[in-house]
C-alpha cells in the first residue's frame, strides 16, 4: 500500500462503549480500537448515533465523558489511538432548531455536523432540509447516500449541493461491494462525479461492520486510485480536526 496508514482519519465511526449499537463496554471498545492500531491508524473522530426520542441521544457532554473514559481505558492498556468528538446526527423535523440550541456536536474542531439521512423519508423532504440549511450557511456532511435507495435515485442531483457547499460521506464497505452492487455503483460515480469529500468505516465492532483490514485497504486503492484515497481518508479529514473551516 502506497498509503501510510499513519495518515489515515477515520471520521465516522462508532466506538464509544454502552452509547448506541457500538460496542456494549470498555473491552469490545478497546477490541475496535485495536483493529486501528494494529495497522497503525491512531486518530479516529467517534460519531455515536445522534436519534432524538430515542435511548440514542447522547448529550454533547456525555459522548465528551465517554470519550475521556475510553482514552483512559485505552492509555492503561497501552492502545495508542486518539479519539475526537463527533455524533452522526439522524435527519429530523427538529434538525434545524436542535442546531441552533446546541444540543449537536460538530465533527472534531471543525463546524461540520454529520447528517444521517433516513432510509424511511422521502428524498424530497431530505433535500428540501438540505437547500434550507446550505442557504443558511450550515456546514453539513451528508453521511453514506449511497446506502439509502431513494437518495441513490437522486445522485445525479448531488453536485447541485455540493456546489453549494455540502460534503459527501461515503462508506469504504460500498466501495468494497458490502452493501451490494447499487450502493457501489453509486459511490463510484460520486467519486468520479468529484461529489465525495470523505470515506470512512462506519464501524460498529469487530465482529460485523468492522474497520477495514490491511487487505481492504489495498483493494480500495487498487480501485478508485491511491492519491484518492489518500485525499479523502487523510488530507480532508485532517482539516476537520485541526481548524473550524
Ligand atoms: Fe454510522
Amino acid at each position: 500500500m502506497s498509503l501510510k496508514f499513519s495518515n489515515i482519519i477515520d471520521i465516522h465511526t462508532h466506538i464509544l462503549p454502552g452509547i448506541d449499537d457500538g460496542p456494549k463496554n470498555l473491552e469490545e471498545s478497546a477490541a475496535l480500537a485495536r483493529c486501528y492500531t494494529d495497522l497503525g491508524i491512531t486518530q479516529i473522530i467517534a460519531t455515536p448515533h445522534y436519534i432524538p426520542g430515542t435511548a440514542w441521544a447522547a448529550s454533547c457532554q456525555r459522548i465528551v465523558e465517554k470519550i475521556t473514559e475510553l482514552q483512559g481505558y485505552l492509555q492503561s492498556n497501552n492502545i495508542p489511538l486518539t479519539i475526537f468528538p463527533g455524533m452522526e446526527i439522524a435527519f429530523h423535523k427538529k434538525f434545524q432548531e436542535h442546531l441552533k440550541s446546541d444540543t449537536l456536536l460538530p465533527l472534531g474542531a471543525s463546524s461540520c455536523y454529520l447528517l444521517e439521512p433516513s432510509f424511511t423519508d422521502s428524498a424530497e423532504a431530505l433535500l428540501h432540509c438540505l437547500d434550507q440549511l446550505l442557504k443558511q450557511g450550515q456546514k453539513i456532511i451528508l453521511a453514506h447516500p449511497e446506502r439509502i435507495p431513494a437518495l441513490r435515485e437522486m445522485a445525479n442531483v448531488f453536485d447541485e449541493y455540493v456546489q453549494q457547499g455540502m460534503r459527501i460521506q461515503i462508506n469504504i464497505g460500498s466501495l468494497l461491494g458490502k452493501f451490494g452492487s447499487e450502493s457501489k455503483n453509486v459511490a463510484l460515480y460520486l467519486i468520479e462525479k468529484n461529489c465525495v469529500h470523505y470515506l470512512a468505516s462506519d464501524a460498529h465492532g469487530v465482529n460485523s461492520r468492522k474497520p477495514p483490514t490491511e487487505e481492504e485497504w489495498l483493494e480500495l486503492e487498487t480501485n478508485i486510485g491511491s492519491d484518492i484515497v489518500e485525499q479523502l481518508c487523510c488530507i480532508n479529514p485532517a482539516q476537520l480536526l485541526i481548524d473550524k473551516k
